[in-house]
């Protein structure tokens, strides 16, 4: 079964409309599917630069073509898998796009300090308590020296990157900072 173009077109009119009436006069049409651009965060902060935009979820086998070609701007995929429809992969990118939006999180540094933003995987995270089933919370993170502290999170951001996703690391470049900071722990691991 293909979703037909009519229906399909006279939503997107509709929603065109809606946004209309906010002033926007052009908004981008992005349309969920596997064949689309695979979902990252240089084409999250893409979508966030538009004024306006449309996301259209298909459902069955897709939709008909000759709609996509007249209405889509740009197609976009969550990943290579395929799910029975495309109102989960809308939910990630508006979930992707709004925790970028000045006030949607509680501390502001915290979308800043996301893995993929400066091109590395977050650092590990830890709270309270000290210690817990035999495992404690790293000692440097206890001494209140900032810079220190700063350190070792760019230094456990390069570790995990060049570990899990040596890919990244590789696209991105490293400053001749974090080649020393990682190069450190290198030499002396768990620092
Ligand atoms: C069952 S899928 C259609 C799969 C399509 N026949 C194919 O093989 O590529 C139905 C709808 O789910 C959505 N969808 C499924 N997987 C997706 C993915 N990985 N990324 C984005 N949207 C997806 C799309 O909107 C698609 O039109």
């Amino acid at each position: 079964m293909v979703m037909l173009a009519e229906p399909v077109a006279q939503a997107l009119a509709a929603a065109r409309d809606r946004q209309r009436l906010t002033g926007i006069d052009n908004p981008h049409v992005v349309y969920l599917a596997p064949h689309g651009r695979r979902l990252d965060h240089e084409l999250v902060m893409q979508l966030l630069a538009r004024p306006g935009l449309i996301f259209l979820a298909g459902r069955y086998e897709g939709i008909d073509q000759r709609v996509l070609d007249a209405e889509v701007d740009a197609t976009v995929s969550i990943g290579d898998y395929v799910l029975s429809g495309g109102e989960l992969p809308v939910m990630v990118v508006i979930d992707a796009l709004l925790r970028q939006l000045p006030g949607a999180l509680g501390d502001s540094d915290s979308a800043e300090q996301d893995s993929f933003v400066n091109g590395l995987l977050d650092y590990p995270h830890y709270t309270r308590p000290e210690h817990w089933r035999g495992q404690s919370v790293p000692a440097v993170l206890l001494g209140g020296d900032h810079a220190r502290i700063q350190r070792w999170r760019l230094q456990q951001s390069l570790v995990r990157t060049q570990n899990l996703r040596p890919d990244l690391l590789a696209a991105r470049g490293m400053s001749l900072l974090e080649s020393d900071v990682l190069a450190e722990a290198i030499a002396v691991p768990n620092t």
